[in-house]
């Protein structure tokens, strides 16, 4: 396998599309793509309650070209995808309560605008590399673990279902018409940009908040399993499934860093110097759609690409920190 640098030579001058470029990952994606000299369009609808935030590019804002477009307009998507050699998709609708207050957006954003947009490929960008940001929300609660890429789908909010979708489609458009897709579904993430304001991106970014300003966090069930993931593993993952010929056709779980949410709020306040949390049931909303325990089996893509996480749940929590200790005003 060639090393990283070879490799990511490939992205340089090429046209690259991140939809979904101001949000949490897109935009730390976006910062890397720069860096390997992408010729970059970041396609953005800053959907309201999202983790969309144009101050996430603010380091490379003169070097990428920015559109506030929505993916659910085919005409726009038609013309920005013209010429386009990768596509990051990652544009969504994430909030798993959100999905079920409003599931007709939902629907819209994760599985009808899917479609369109890969219509719009099929059209202009036939050639286009593309990787879809799936999510492990698809499996539902896992019947077994490590949760593995044969594990049955059973989502359990609507946002599972029209991901589940969502992804169906980009592996039917590979199937169908030969285009090179590649999903890759995504336990917790968390890192630099993410969404803090509250815990819809995902309960660590209320965590972080909390422990920022100093007051303690909720845990709920803190004997549950999840892996966590830095995104700047995530970030290799998206580049490695663009490049390697492996990944067309593919669906991946890409795993992290596995502990108990206890050893993770733990973590967490060692990273932050100080702080505390109470353990807490769940609330009965949240009940009715959470997963339980969840690992995943990521063999498959480590063995397709060579890809491995490489940041600890402790290190990628300081790094975290550092970060909006500096830009905290920017995320409230
Ligand atoms: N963060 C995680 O832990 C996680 C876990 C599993 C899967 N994912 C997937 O990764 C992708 C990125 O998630 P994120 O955490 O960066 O979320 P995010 O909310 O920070 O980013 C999503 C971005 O998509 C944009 N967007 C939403 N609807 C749009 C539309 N119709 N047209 C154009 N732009 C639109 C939003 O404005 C936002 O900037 C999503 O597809 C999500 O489902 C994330």
């Amino acid at each position: 396998m060639p090393d990283a640098a070879d490799r990511n030579a490939a992205f340089a001058g090429a046209r690259v599309v991140i939809t979904g470029g101001l949000g949490f990952i897109g935009s730390n994606l976006a910062l890397r793509l720069v860096e390997l000299g992408a010729d970059l369009l970041l396609v953005d609808s800053l959907l309201p309650d999202s983790g969309g935030n144009p101050f996430n590019v603010a380091p490379v804002r003169d070097r990428v070209a920015i559109e506030i477009a929505d993916i659910r307009d085919a005409r726009a998507m038609r013309s920005l995808l013209a010429g386009c050699r990768y596509l990051f998709n990652l544009a969504a609708q994430t909030s798993h309560m959100g999905s079920m207050a409003d599931p007709e957006t939902d629907l819209e954003i994760n599985c009808r605008a899917q479609l369109t947009l890969l219509e719009a490929c099929r059209e202009v960008c036939p050639e286009a590399r593309i990787v879809y940001a799936g999510t492990r929300q698809i499996y539902g609660r896992p019947l077994y673990l490590p949760v593995d890429e044969k594990h049955p789908l059973r989502p359990v909010d609507a946002n599972g279902v029209n991901k589940m979708a969502g992804e169906a489609y980009h592996i039917l458009f590979h199937d169908a018409y030969g285009i090179h897709a590649a999903a890759l579904r995504l336990t917790n993430t968390y890192g630099p940009r993410m969404r803090i304001k509250d815990a819809r991106q995902t309960f660590i970014g209320a965590w972080l908040r909390a422990a920022l300003e100093g007051r303690r966090f909720e845990v709920w069930d803190g004997t549950q399993f999840r892996d966590v993931t830095y995104v700047d593993d995530a970030v290799d993952a998206f580049l490695l499934a663009a490049l390697s010929p492996a990944a067309k056709g593919a669906v991946f779980n890409i795993g992290g860093d596995r502990l108990r949410l206890g050893a993770l709020a733990d973590a967490l306040v060692a990273a932050n110097g100080g702080g505390g949390f109470e353990t807490r049931a769940f609330p009965a909303e949240r009940k009715r759609i959470d997963i339980g325990n969840y690992y995943a089996d990521d063999t498959r893509f480590r063995e397709a690409t060579g890809w491995r996480p490489k940041v600890a749940a402790a290190d990628g929590l300081r790094r975290t920190l550092d970060y909006f200790r500096v830009h905290l005003a920017e995320y409230l």
